[in-house]
């Protein structure tokens, strides 16, 4: 019987293959300056940069050292970048609210970086209540239980807040219920009409974001976990319907949180909802390709350009990465 895909010898899959060019000819995806979303945490001061340590060659800066690469991106033609803060542990309490506080770390920064480049580079900042709050959560917190409603009411007001400082895209990670029309409605309300939201539609409770909680310092705050409002990592649908309410409350783009491990995820909500969607590499992400590459077990430029190249096959339209501005340098030429 024939096979309508072709049959060897008469088929030879290698040809195509054969050189540089021809490789290029064929190729079904690339990696573009366009595709790249930079995420940089914040501190105080002048002049600080921190490294990381659980994640080499990132590095916490000061706001005007966050100017600084806010232009190095804008250079290197990375479209957007993410903020956010490593608050002061003084200032963290059990009802959050430096979150609310319009010269807090990430508005002052918000209004530095617009003062200096201006509308060439997209601001886009995290809703939620994590870094503010004492128990670390991304919610209120009462006897334990992280309270949905009431911290609607709180995220709505910080999202005005960052607004009014000029953030363009809000990006709500909390994962509570019902936020995306309440922060809508608030927006609105507000004057706010042309901010954009990318909604962390589908945000699992996963182990790969052990470094980020190191690099904002909420690890220590944290108590217990956070399933009972991040998503299972078992599950697939539960992601569509979280995509599908995101959409009715008024997402204009959608985040899948961790990236590599949840590529399927991409693919499933990029057929089924053609909306604009990115994938957020995440810290454990970065991290394993960085040990690894430390120890010369892998070469670590290459793994992260496949990397972020896989997540271009799934179907993303962009990628929150901490390698955005070394990928850059590489798709400019250096
Ligand atoms: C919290 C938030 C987290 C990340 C982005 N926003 C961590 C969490 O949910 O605990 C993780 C990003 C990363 O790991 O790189 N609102």
């Amino acid at each position: 019987m024939t096979n309508a895909w072709g049959e060897f010898p008469n088929v030879r899959m290698r040809r195509n293959r054969a050189q540089t060019w021809s490789r290029r000819m064929v190729r079904e995806n690339n990696l573009s300056t366009d595709d790249l979303i930079w995420p940089l945490f914040i501190i105080e001061g002048d002049n600080q940069r921190q490294s990381v340590a659980s994640m080499p060659g990132v590095e916490r800066l000061s706001i005007d050292l966050i100017v600084k690469a806010a232009g190095e991106a804008k250079a290197l033609g990375i479209p957007a970048i993410a903020l956010f803060p490593s608050t002061d542990p003084a200032l963290k309490t059990a009802d959050a609210k430096e979150s609310l506080n319009a010269d807090n770390l990430v508005c002052s920064a918000v209004r530095a970086i617009k003062e200096a480049h201006g509308d060439d580079i997209g601001i886009i900042c995290d809703v939620a209540l994590d870094p503010y709050n004492s128990d670390g959560h991304d919610g209120l917190v009462r006897d334990g239980e992280i309270l949905n409603d009431e911290t609607l009411e709180l995220l709505c007001r910080q999202s005005v807040v960052q607004a009014r400082a000029g953030c363009d895209i809000l990006a709500p990670s909390d994962m509570m219920d019902g936020r995306i029309k309440a922060i809508r409605q608030a927006l609105d309300a507000e004057g706010f009409q042309n901010v954009k939201i990318m909604s962390y539609a589908a945000k699992y409770a996963s182990s790969f974001y052990g470094p980020f909680r190191d690099a904002v310092g909420s690890d220590g705050a944290l108590k217990g976990d956070k399933k009972t409002y991040q998503m299972d990592a078992a599950n697939t649908d539960e992601a569509l319907r979280e995509v599908a309410m995101d959409i009715i409350e008024g997402a204009d783009m959608l985040i899948v949180k961790p990236g590599l491990p949840y590529l399927d995820i991409v693919r499933r909500i990029k057929d089924e909802f053609a909306m604009p969607t990115y994938a957020y590499q995440v810290s454990g992400e970065y991290a394993m390709i960085e040990a690894a590459s430390a120890n010369g077990w892998l070469d670590g430029e290459a793994a992260m350009m496949e990397s972020l190249m896989a997540f271009k096959r799934a179907g993303a339209d962009g990628v929150l990465s901490y390698y955005a501005l070394r990928v850059a340098k590489i798709l400019n030429g250096g």
